[in-house]
């Protein structure tokens, strides 16, 4: 009886060890696949479900208010280009109500020493009462920050603020060309075109493109989803129309509202930041634009050509040319059945480019090198380290379909450029599956 009971108690226990050591198995490794899967998902490492580990509050949404003032945080970085500065906050403040801050910082523990921010607005705000604005921060002694936040008094209690990561540490990534789409709003449902252009950014070897997003049609929502989930397209959540008061225009005289179209200058600043250090080229230009080289068959060879012969140039300007959508090439081989029920511009199908006015002042967009680059504007740079170089247009233009600019211009005096079809052998599939 002692014996067997014995006995019992012993296999019990032994299956009872088994049963634990399984269990922990089982959840080891299934945190281990979840962990691994969450981390390859998504491009922006979500840290909301460690949040509870941190004594002060962390905010991983694109826009976070800053207490006690009408100023928005947006992203910060580690950036030790200018001299005394380790850290560079981008943000939106209202430029009627700066004021002295304090950079305050998470450094694997409640840290309580701050330092003096320096604010820089940038200068090109079209008269809109708030502006896209750098903030730079040395750090204290001894702290490798993880996260940041101002203050507007150094003395304020950590603990009832909001903090936000430092964005750019353990990046492992390379990327050689992205393309940095500044803001999707509105319903914009141009799915054709928007297919298209991605495809053909594909083919001259961008490698991703980040697209801030307030809102789109449905079609583009769909098609969207499909790059993102694929990871050519890296959607950030741009809910700026939550925070400021929003129009469509970039003349605040005109246009009225908070900010300049829906902080496109904030978002070209933002996407040119959050991959410094990955990142070799950015190409800084609209979703209905193609930087086009036309001596070379990709961006690779063609900045492969033009680096080593231009080695201090940040800035390379690209001129934009019109192909308005009002013509439409005489043979219609691309007007394909397959596509006559997507909403959207055929590019493929205008063929004529008006040549700029050069009386007046004709826009570029860039391809720039990040590391070279400080603040950055729409159709130029605003601060920068290197150089600025303006490429022939034999070399490289921007493909840009869309309404004439000149629209007196009569057919025979506009310029027929097939550049486009010497891709549509592998285009026109590549879009047909997309779709
Ligand atoms: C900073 O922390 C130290 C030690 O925890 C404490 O003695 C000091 O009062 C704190 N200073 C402020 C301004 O909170
Ligand atoms: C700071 O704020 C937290 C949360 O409101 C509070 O619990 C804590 O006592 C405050 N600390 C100081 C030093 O006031
Ligand atoms: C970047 O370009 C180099 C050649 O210039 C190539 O070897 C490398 O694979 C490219 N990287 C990506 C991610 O495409
Ligand atoms: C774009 O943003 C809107 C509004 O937040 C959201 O409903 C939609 O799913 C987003 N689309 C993509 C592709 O991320
Ligand atoms: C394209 O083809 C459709 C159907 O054949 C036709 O209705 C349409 O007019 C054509 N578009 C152009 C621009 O030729």
């Amino acid at each position: 009886m002692i014996f067997k009971t014995g006995n019992t108690t012993c296999l019990w226990k032994r299956d009872f060890v088994l049963l634990i050591f399984t269990v922990v198995m089982v959840i080891l490794l299934y945190s281990m696949v979840t962990e691994e899967t969450t981390t390859a998902r998504s491009p922006v490492p979500k840290l909301q479900e460690k949040t509870d580990i941190y004594p002060v509050t962390i905010s991983e949404e694109s826009i976070t208010p800053i207490k006690n003032t009408k100023h928005l945080l947006v992203s910060a970085f580690i950036d030790r280009r200018v001299n005394g500065f380790d850290i560079r906050i981008i943000g939106i403040f209202k430029r009627d109500s700066i004021q002295p801050l304090h950079c305050s910082f998470y450094c694997g523990g409640v840290f309580n020493q701050t330092t003096p921010a320096q604010i820089l607005p940038h200068s090109d705000n079209f008269g809109y009462p708030y502006t896209a604005t750098d903030v730079l921060c040395p750090l204290p002694k001894n702290c490798d920050a993880s996260h940041v936040t101002l203050l507007t008094k150094p003395s304020e209690n950590m603990s009832e603020h909001t903090f936000i990561p430092v964005r750019n540490k353990n990046e492992k990534t390379r990327f050689n060309f992205t393309v940095c789409v500044s803001n999707l709003f509105g319903d914009y449902n141009n799915v054709l075109q928007f297919a298209q252009t991605l495809e053909m950014y594909k083919l001259l070897g961008v490698d991703r493109v980040v697209i801030y997003n307030t809102s789109c049609g449905p079609d583009l929502e769909r098609l969207l989803q499909r790059y993102s989930q694929e990871g050519f397209v890296e959607m950030v959540p741009w809910p700026i129309d939550k925070f400021l008061k929003l129009t469509r225009g970039w003349r605040f005289t005109v246009n009225g509202g908070d900010l300049q179209y829906f902080g496109q200058l904030v978002t070209l600043n933002e996407c040119m930041y959050r991959s410094m250090e990955r990142l070799r080229y950015v190409l800084l230009n609209d979703i209905d634009e193609i930087i086009m080289p036309y001596k070379h068959d990709d961006l690779v060879s063609l900045m492969n050509t033009l680096e080593p012969q231009h080695p201090n140039v940040g800035e390379f300007l690209i001129e934009n040319h019109i192909f308005p959508y009002k013509h439409f090439e005489p043979s219609g081989r691309f007007n394909l059945s397959q596509w006559e029920k997507v909403p959207g511009i055929n590019i493929l199908e205008h063929i004529y480019r008006e040549d700029p006015d050069r009386s007046v002042y004709h826009p570029h967009k860039m391809i720039v090198r990040p590391k070279l680059i400080e603040q950055t504007s729409v159709h130029e740079v605003l601060r920068r380290f290197g150089e600025r170089y303006k490429v022939p247009l034999d070399v490289c233009r921007i493909i840009h379909v869309r309404v004439a600019l000149r629209g007196h211009l009569k057919l025979e005096e506009l310029n027929e450029d097939k550049r486009l079809w010497d891709f549509q052998e592998k285009l026109i599939p590549n879009v047909d599956e997309a779709l």
